[in-house]
């Protein structure tokens, strides 16, 4: 069995269509929903689905190294961070290195790094007068953002679109393609 870890911080709408995508399959399951906030929604979508789940701060998570030992734990072998806020420590980048991947709203390089996350994704492409934006699916290293692109998914901003509507397209197109995206990455890659 392939073990996916999901990393959050919100919502967890992408969260629950991978859960969804994987329910029933006899080689790949979620194993472990990681938050870093006891109030977020992806939490409640976790124990909704019976999912084990893991409540990190910041201290053990930036210094102890005490994830990577609930990841091995749980015999995790993909890390796949979806809405999830903090930058991945270089330990836990380089203990699943290659197995780590990150959903970002917009079409990387543009519009991405440090502080480029949710509605000011949005804001930053319309503000810029862009006709298009999507989505990029892409693996995680020590950088931002930077990691090589796995995929990515584009839909047209019309003349009048407000950040929100352009929110709801772009997340209509995560929730297609991020579980779809996933399994073909994780059956490319030989267990363990
Ligand atoms: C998504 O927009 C994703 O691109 C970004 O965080 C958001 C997560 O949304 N990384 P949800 O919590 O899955 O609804």
């Amino acid at each position: 069995m392939t073990n996916l870890a999901i990393f959050a911080s919100g919502a967890g709408s992408n969260a629950e269509k991978i859960i969804e995508y994987f329910k029933g399959n006899d080689r790949v399951q979620v194993a472990l929903i990681v938050c870093n906030k006891p109030t977020a929604g992806v939490l409640k979508i976790a124990e909704k689905h019976e999912i084990s789940t893991f409540l990190i701060e910041k201290e053990g998570f930036f210094s102890q190294n005490s994830c990577v030992s609930v990841l091995k734990e749980h015999q995790i072998d993909f890390i796949i961070l979806a809405g999830f806020l903090w930058k991945v420590p270089d330990a836990l980048v380089n203990a699943y290195r290659g197995k780590i991947v990150n959903i970002h709203p917009a079409l990387l390089p543009k519009y991405g790094g440090k502080g480029m996350y949710g509605m000011r994704v949005h804001e930053a492409v319309i503000q810029a007068g862009e006709t298009e934006s999507g989505i990029t699916i892409h693996h995680v290293d020590e950088h931002y953002d930077e990691g090589a692109i796995i995929f990515q998914a584009k839909c047209p901003i019309e003349p009048g679109d407000t950040p929100e509507i352009l929110a709801q397209k772009v997340h209509a197109l995560e929730h297609l393609h991020f579980p779809k995206v996933i399994a073909e990455l994780v059956a490319s890659e030989p267990k363990g």
